[in-house]
C-alpha cells in the first residue's frame, strides 16, 4: 500500500485495487484565513485527482474544498460517502458533479473491487465539526491504515477489534480560536493558550496509544496564515502560547514520550507500507524544511497576497441592511429553538465595524426573548467584534454554519461573561431549517447514563455528560475536580457541576454513602450498577488526555476561547485559575 502526503490532512492512498484521494484542500478557507502548510498547491493535481475513490471526512473547508474538487477531481471516483444525518455532503458533491456514491454505514466495513475494504467511523453530535466528522479505515491485502484526521472517537476500539493497523493518521494541532481571539491579558492568553496547546499533544498521544499502530503520521494541520492581519498567529516566534505547533515539532514532542514511529510527510512525500516496513521518500529534506519554516511562509505570503486581496474585494455588500436580514434569517430559528436557545440562555451581542474601522453597529441575537434586535445597553452572554463586511457575506452567500466561516477565519475577538456555552456555537452552526431540526432532536436525546463507576474515593456515572467518554479510561480525580481528558472537561465532584460549559451536570458522590432516593415514581428506584473500580493512577497516565480548549479567568466582561470547528470541546476549571495575568476574583471560564 502506498500513501502518498497531500498536505494539511490531505493524502492519497494507492492499492492494486483502486486509489482513494482523501480530503484535497488547497484554496484557502474561511475568508482567505487558512491556507495549506508546506504549500500544496504546486503538486500535479490533475495526477492526483484521477483516483477511483474520492473521501471527504466532513463539511469543514479545509478538507471539503469545492473549488479544487469541481476543478481538478475525476467525476468518475466513486464517493465514499460517510452516514450523517443530513443530507448536505452528497448536496454539494452532487453540485459539484459527483454521480457516483458509495453511501457507508457508519463502523460497517465494506468490500470494494479487488478485496480492498473500507469502514467509516461517522461522529454525529452538533459539536461534531459542521454536524459531522469521520475517519476512514482502510484494508487491503492484510495492510491496514486509519485515517482518523481530525475527528475526536471516544475511543479507536473498533477500529482496534480490526485488526493491527499498520498506519495511523492523526491530528496533533490545534484548529480553532482559542484562545487567540479573546480579550484577554497577553500573560493570560499565553498561559491558556501553553495549557492547550499542551493537551493537544497528550490527546494525540493518548489516540496513539490506544490503536498501538505501528507507523504514526501526523496529519490535519497546522494551518498558515498569510493575511498580515493573522500573521502573528503562525508559530514562528517562539510564543509557548501559540496553539498551532507544526509537524516538525510534535516530532519532538512524541520523542519526548518514547515514540519513535512517526513519519512526517510533506506533499509529495510517499510511503510504501507493508507489514513490517515503512519506506519513505520526500521531494526534500523534511529537517531542513522546517527549519526554514518562516523563509517559506514569507515567500508564501508574497506569492499568495493576491489571491487575499481579490478575496476581500468580494466580502463587502452595502445594499446588504444587516439588522433586517439577520432578523429573517435568525429569528425563525429562534422560535423553532428549545434546546439550543435554553442552553445560550442569554443575549449575543454582535459589534460590526464598518468598512471606516471607526463605526459601530452593534446587534443583539436575544435568545430568551427570541428575537434579534439593537443592542440596547444590557448585559450579555458573549459578545462578538468583526468587519461588518464579513456578516454582509455570510447573509450574501446565506450561509448556514458561521463556525465553518466567520469563527473558524479568526477574524473578530471575542468577550464574554461566565462559562464556555457550547450551545452558542452549536446554534450558530445550525442556521438552516435541516440542521436545526437535527441538532434540537439529537439534545432532546440525551439521556443520563445510568451506569456508575468508583474514581478515587467517588462513585461517578461512568459516561462522561459532555460526549460520553467512559471515565474509566478518560477521567482523573484531583482533590474534589473530575477531569476528562478527552477533551478537557471538569466538574466539581461534590456538586457534580459542570466547571468547564453551562449544564452537563455529573451524577457524583463520596464512596461508601447511598445513591440518592429517586426523586419519582417514574425513577424505579434502582440502584446504578458499579460497573469498574479504579484509582486514579489506574485509569490515566500522567500527562495524558487533552482538549481542543483552555481555561480561561476573566473579568466582568469576560472571554474565553471557543470548542470547536473540528468538534468543539470545552475546558475550564481551578487548574487554569492561577493563569498568569489573570485579574482576580473573577469567573472561571473556557472553552
Ligand atoms: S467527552 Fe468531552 S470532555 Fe468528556
Amino acid at each position: 500500500m502506498r500513501i502518498t502526503g497531500t498536505g494539511h490532512a490531505s493524502l492519497r492512498i494507492d492499492t492494486p485495487a483502486g486509489s482513494i484521494l482523501c480530503d484535497p484542500w488547497v484554496n484557502p478557507a474561511y475568508f482567505a484565513s487558512w491556507f495549506p502548510f508546506p504549500d500544496n498547491s504546486l503538486l500535479d493535481w490533475e495526477a492526483l485527482g484521477d483516483c477511483d475513490y474520492l473521501y471527504v471526512s466532513h463539511l469543514h473547508r479545509d478538507h471539503f474544498d469545492a473549488e479544487h474538487l469541481k476543478r481538478f477531481v475525476s467525476k468518475k471516483a466513486t464517493v465514499l460517502l460517510p452516514d450523517f444525518p443530513t443530507s448536505e455532503m452528497r448536496d454539494e458533491l452532487e453540485a459539484l458533479g459527483f454521480t457516483r456514491f458509495l453511501e457507508t454505514k457508519t463502523e460497517q466495513v465494506h468490500e470494494l473491487d479487488g478485496g480492498l475494504k473500507i469502514m467509516i467511523q461517522a461522529l454525529t453530535s452538533p459539536t461534531d465539526g459542521p454536524i459531522g466528522d469521520s475517519s476512514l479505515w482502510v484494508e487491503y491485502d492484510g495492510i491496514r491504515i486509519l485515517n482518523q484526521n481530525d475527528a475526536r472517537p471516544t475511543d479507536l476500539t473498533t477500529f482496534h477489534a480490526l485488526g493491527h493497523v499498520h498506519a495511523h493518521l492523526l491530528q496533533f494541532s490545534g484548529a480553532i480560536w482559542y484562545p487567540m481571539v479573546y480579550e484577554l491579558p497577553e500573560a493570560a492568553k499565553r498561559a491558556f493558550g501553553k495549557q492547550k496547546r499542551d493537551r493537544q499533544f497528550d490527546r494525540t498521544f493518548r489516540y496513539i496509544d490506544d490503536l498501538k499502530a505501528s507507523n504514526v503520521i501526523p496529519i490535519a494541520g497546522p494551518p498558515c496564515f498569510l493575511d498580515d492581519e493573522l500573521w502573528q498567529f503562525n508559530d514562528i516566534f517562539g510564543d509557548e502560547g501559540n496553539i498551532f505547533p507544526d509537524q516538525w515539532v510534535f516530532q519532538q514532542e512524541y520523542a519526548k514520550v518514547g515514540g519513535t514511529n512517526s513519519t512526517v510527510l510533506l506533499p509529495g512525500s510517499v510511503m510504501e507500507l507493508t507489514a513490517d516496513s515503512a519506506a519513505t521518500t520526500h521531494p526534500t529534506d523534511v529537517e531542513e524544511f522546517f527549519a526554514h519554516k518562516r523563509e517559506h511562509l514569507e515567500e508564501m505570503r508574497e506569492r499568495k497576497r493576491p489571491m487575499i486581496d481579490a478575496a476581500k474585494a468580494t466580502w463587502r455588500h452595502p445594499e446588504i441592511d444587516v439588522l433586517k436580514e439577520m432578523k429573517r434569517r435568525i429569528e425563525p430559528l429562534l422560535d423553532e429553538s428549545v434546546y439550543l436557545a435554553k442552553g445560550v440562555g442569554g443575549p449575543v451581542r454582535f459589534d460590526l465595524v464598518g468598512y471606516d474601522g471607526e463605526s459601530v453597529e452593534s446587534i443583539v441575537v436575544d435568545f430568551p426573548g427570541k428575537q434579534v434586535r439593537t443592542y440596547a445597553d444590557e448585559k450579555v452572554r458573549y459578545r462578538f467584534r468583526t468587519e461588518r463586511a464579513l456578516i454582509e457575506h455570510l447573509l450574501f452567500i446565506e450561509e448556514v454554519d458561521w463556525v465553518n466561516s466567520l469563527f473558524l477565519s479568526c477574524r473578530f475577538k471575542a468577550t464574554r461573561i461566565g462559562q464556555y456555552n457550547e450551545f452558542v456555537y452549536a446554534f450558530f452552526k445550525c442556521l438552516s431549517e435541516e440542521r436545526l431540526q437535527y441538532a434540537e432532536g439529537w439534545y432532546a436525546e440525551q439521556k443520563p447514563d445510568a451506569e456508575d463507576v468508583k474514581l478515587g474515593d467517588w462513585i461517578v456515572q461512568r459516561r462522561c455528560p459532555h460526549l460520553k467518554a467512559d471515565l474509566t479510561r478518560f477521567g482523573i480525580v484531583d482533590g474534589n475536580t473530575l477531569t476528562c481528558q478527552l477533551h478537557g472537561w471538569k466538574f466539581d465532584l461534590p456538586s457534580g457541576r459542570c466547571l468547564t460549559s453551562v449544564g452537563h451536570e455529573l451524577r457524583s458522590r463520596p464512596a461508601g454513602t447511598p445513591p440518592p432516593a429517586p426523586a419519582g415514581s417514574d425513577s424505579s428506584g434502582t440502584t446504578p450498577a458499579v460497573a469498574a473500580v479504579a484509582t486514579p493512577g489506574a485509569i490515566i497516565t500522567a500527562e495524558v488526555g487533552a482538549t481542543e480548549t483552555g481555561a480561561t479567568d476573566v473579568g466582568s466582561t469576560a472571554a474565553g476561547g471557543a470548542g470547536s470547528g473540528d468538534a468543539g470541546a470545552g475546558f475550564a476549571g481551578s487548574s487554569a485559575s492561577g493563569a498568569a495575568g489573570a485579574p482576580p476574583g473573577s469567573a472561571t471560564v473556557s472553552e
